[in-house]
This record gives C-alpha cells, structure tokens and sequence, in this order.
C-alpha cells in the first residue's frame, strides 16, 4: 500500500456505473457484457467483462467451440454448473461451482469452452486481462483452481470473502500469481446493514458487479444495484455497505498504460501485431509443436 504512516486513507467514491449489454457469443451464448462495449470500451487493463446466467439450456448449450486468443489471460469464474476446457498447449479441465480457471494466451492459443451439463443453471463470469507488450508473446499458460482451492475468510459478522487472487485487509490471499498487473479478485458475501472495507493500491483501476442485493458506496447516498457495475475514482481503499444481504465481484488491478489493438480474439499493442495475429493464426501458428 502507498499510504503515507499517520495519514487517513482516502475512501474511493463511485465514478460511474452500468449494466451492459445484451450480446450473443460462442456458438450462441446468451451473455451480458459489462467491459468491452461502446458505453465502456476498457477499464485498464481489464479488456471485457462477460457475465451470463441462465437456467434455459438453449441460452448456453451451444457453448464456445475452437477460437484462438493472443496477447492477454481470460478468466472463467463459475457460479454455478459445469464447464469443460481444453486448449491447444495439451491443457484440460472442468470448472465446477466456486472454481477459476486463468489462461494466459500468451503468444497464441486454440481453446474450447463448453457446457459440460444439458440443463440447469450455469452462471459466471469470464474476465479479460491485458498483458503488457513485453509478455504478449511468452508461452501460453493455465492455472486451474476448484472452489475448495479458493481462499475463504469468514468474519464474525458473517461476511465471506472467497478470494481468487490478491489479499484481503487481514491478509487473506487467493492462489492466482500473477506478476504483469497484480490483480485483486474477490466474491463478497455481505449480510445486510454490514460494511466491507478493502485497502486497494493508489494506481489500480477498481471496480464492483454485484450479483445479488444492493450496496452503498463509502458515505454517500449512491447505490450499485442488482447486476449493475460500479467503477471507482481515485483513492487507496474501497468501502460498501449492504442496503440488503448482497454478493459481490471486488476487482482490482494496475494498469498497463499502453497502446490497445483489438481484433476479435487478439489483442496487441499494435494494427501491424493485430494482423500478424490473424496471419500466424491462418498459416496454424497456434498448433502446438513438438519440442516447443
Ligand atoms: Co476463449
């Protein structure tokens, strides 16, 4: 933390806030994307932020068949039911209820995302980070973690805090590493009328989604409600109150400060990078070879 000894940290207010929109992706995943539309185009270095949550096979079944990815990690946090991975570098895997998976892309990847169920509900998120130019192009790489991985803290107040990556202000610290953007990811329990308070680095971009319930925003009256993201201004920690029993994303990270080039799946410093992505993808860049 940054903060000076004998000085009060500054509680961050809430910057703006927003809902998403609708978009249909994969093979016809009906999903809500919060980061990565008109309305919100980045939140350095955080590139999209899909959330989708159905019960109704048809809005997910047809899952995410083979596509490449180069230049940035996406994160798949499940909620609920069951997803199947597996990707060109030789990784595989299930995510369940509760579990992570973070793949870096790196230089190139041909990944699956597939429902491993043919009802009920599957919900979760997949996050988009960005990596810095001096790592766009290092081998791909995945971490896996099951729920009972995941770090939990659990107050006296009833407050649960399942932590994924960085560390809560008693020091409880999720399993992810990851050293380009220290990012902080957390799923917040907070039982209503109690107060969450996180420390967060001066430079990090921070924002909330909250999956149930309502908060309010450090001693203001403004509210994140119901499936709406709140993005903080400037400060070095971040306080909620729940209006009513709430769950919650706390994300957190350093951003890159760099040029972004997208192109669908790719994402460079540069065009030029983005259209080499695209030409190493066609001539079978991405397959893994032997020896590599
Ligand atoms: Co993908």
């Amino acid at each position: 933390m940054q903060t000076s000894a004998n000085m009060e940290p500054i509680t961050r207010a809430l910057q703006t806030l927003t809902s998403g929109q609708p978009v249909s992706d994969g093979d016809g995943v009906k999903m809500t994307r919060i980061i990565g539309t008109p309305e919100l185009n980045m939140l350095d270095p955080f590139l999209l932020l899909d959330t989708f949550e159905s019960d109704q096979a048809q809005d997910y079944i047809g899952g995410f068949p083979d596509h490449p990815h180069r230049g940035f990690e996406a994160v798949t946090y499940l909620l609920a039911g069951c997803m199947r991975h597996k990707d060109s570098a030789g990784h595989a895997g299930v995510i369940e209820a509760g579990g992570v998976q973070w793949m870096t892309a790196g230089r190139g990847i041909i990944h699956s995302e597939m429902p491993e169920q043919t009802d009920g509900l599957l919900q979760g998120f997949q996050l988009w980070i960005n990596l810095p130019a001096s790592k766009k192009m290092q081998a791909p790489a995945y971490q896996e973690f099951p729920a009972n991985i995941i770090a939990v803290e659990q107050l006296e107040n009833g407050t649960e805090i399942r932590v994924i990556a960085g560390s809560t202000n008693n020091g409880t610290t999720g399993p992810v590493i990851n050293h380009h953007t220290n990012p902080v990811y957390m799923d917040v329990s907070l039982p209503k009328g109690q107060r969450f308070e996180q420390a967060v680095d001066t430079d990090d971009n921070v924002f909330i989604f909250v999956i149930t319930g309502e908060l309010s925003v450090g001693d203001s009256m403004r509210n994140i409600g119901r499936h709406q993201m709140g993005v903080f201004g400037e400060g070095d920690q971040v306080v909620v109150t729940a209006n009513e029993a709430a769950r919650f994303l706390f994300v957190a990270a350093r951003p890159l400060n760099e040029p972004v080039a997208r192109g669908g799946p790719f994402v460079m410093n540069t065009k030029a990078e983005v259209l080499q992505a695209f030409e190493d993808f066609k001539q079978n860049q991405f397959i893994k070879r032997t020896g590599n």
